[in-house]
């Protein structure tokens, strides 16, 4: 990890998270409560990870700042499945099993335990599904799985989305692992935080529980003022859990004496049991997949003879929707181009307007950088209110009327 001080000087040490996952960990019990106590939920977050990168020397697939952007859904360990599993059940993952790539459906793999559960499966089969659709190139992509020396310390099961470049071979671009409880545990362990979520019984039952009585002749001698707030904090302590009695009270632990209290045994009545819930996280590095998409959408071409550079990103993922080009020489055609390339935008379709050289060096400066669509208005346009709209892949041309054009884009550029 990235370390740094707060302070000048000398000040009080810090590091930079090297993933968003634990703000999502340690704010658990509030999430929790958000989501009216029920499982599963997941959280998302986008937001800078900092690795403290010996050699970052591969361009935007290894930096020391990167772009993250995580889910970690928390499930019931009894139930690790996912309310949607089986509407797509029997869509194929492209696995990486053994040495060769195979194609298998998510309820084969979750029953021949090559994945170990619903959820997990659920979640590779929506991160494929993303990436295909974003425009990754599905001969160079598959998942493989971590072997047991490589997973990290936090996960029981993990399989990286991996993605091939002709420059750096297979690259992890997206990591989906099971990291059970361990995570909430760890969090539990060190702060006391109550953790958990709570598994309804079908009918309340009468339990027996052990609890800690306070002896308040005792404890008021040796505690004087801090007597109150002890009391209270080891009338919460879980004694099944502890063994050695103490507190934490303002930054300080407080081991308690045997003499200042007795353990009770008493019968609860009790709605459910608390247990601490697994997490299936999908963490995927934004960088990587973009820098994926460009490697997997570009082509150097011929045109007549000359050399033509071309972008295929599909209309979903390009930063400029529409190229806007008005024929020069006529003002009106160009007031109209302008208000086109005005609603467009409005309507919150990024457009470019270019009134410069040739509609054919337009439409080349357009492919060079993804556009998947332009609209030429020509001297047809003052006739008949229609425009000329181009497909950059298929270079097939249509009329559409001015006042259908927003709609028309609307459509093509909705996920
Ligand atoms: N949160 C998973 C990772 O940072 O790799």
């Amino acid at each position: 990890m990235f370390s740094t001080t707060i302070g000048a000087g000398e000040g009080r040490p810090a590091f930079l998270r090297p993933e968003t996952a634990q703000g999502i960990f340690t704010n658990f019990h509030l999430l929790y409560r958000y989501n009216r106590e029920k499982l599963p939920f997941g959280v998302v977050q986008i937001g800078r990870g900092y690795r403290n990168e010996i050699s970052p020397r591969q361009g935007t697939l290894r930096l020391r700042e990167f772009s993250m952007a995580e889910a970690e859904v928390f499930f019931d360990p009894k139930d690790k499945k996912h309310p949607n599993f089986n509407n797509v059940k029997g869509k194929k993952l492209f696995l990486f099993d053994n040495e060769k790539k195979i194609k298998i459906s998510l309820e084969e793999a979750v029953n021949k335990k090559v994945i170990n559960n619903e959820a997990l499966a659920y979640y590779m089969y929506l991160t494929q599904d993303f990436l295909l659709s974003a425009g990754v190139d599905s001969q160079k992509f598959r998942f493989r799985k971590h072997a047991g020396d490589e997973l990290a310390h936090y996960a029981t099961e993990c399989w990286d989305a991996e993605l091939y470049s002709e420059r750096f071979g297979w690259i992890e671009c997206v990591g989906i692992a099971d990291r059970s409880a361990y995570d909430l545990n760890a969090h539990i362990e060190s702060t006391g935080v109550d953790m958990y979520a709570l598994r309804k019984f079908v009918k309340p039952r009468m339990v027996n529980v052990k609890k800690i009585a306070p002896k308040m002749d005792v404890l008021g001698p040796l505690f004087k003022e801090k007597t109150g707030k002890i009391k209270d904090l080891l009338e919460k302590i879980d004694v099944k859990k502890t063994k050695k009695i103490s507190v934490e009270l303002d930054g300080k632990t407080i081991e308690i004496p045997e003499n200042c209290y007795e353990i009770v045994e008493t019968k609860e009545k009790t709605t459910g049991e608390k247990f601490v819930p697994h997490v299936i996280e999908p963490s995927y590095g934004i960088d990587r997949v973009v820098y994926f998409l460009l490697e997997h959408n570009y082509a150097d071409i011929k045109k007549k003879g000359e050399e033509y550079r071309i972008l295929k990103l599909t209309p979903q993922m390009a930063p400029i929707k529409v190229g806007v080009f008005p024929l020069i020489g006529d003002q009106k055609l160009v007031d109209i181009a302008n208000e086109i390339d005005k609603n467009l935008r409005g309507a919150g379709i990024t457009s470019y307007y270019d009134d410069s050289g040739t509609i054919g060096r337009r439409y080349a400066r357009m492919d060079e950088i993804g556009t998947p669509f332009c609209v030429t208005i020509d001297h047809e346009t003052l006739k008949d209110s229609t425009v000329t709209v181009r497909d950059r892949d298929t270079t097939k041309q249509e009329r559409i009327h001015l006042k259908k054009l927003v709609t028309y884009f609307q459509h093509k550029v909705a996920f």
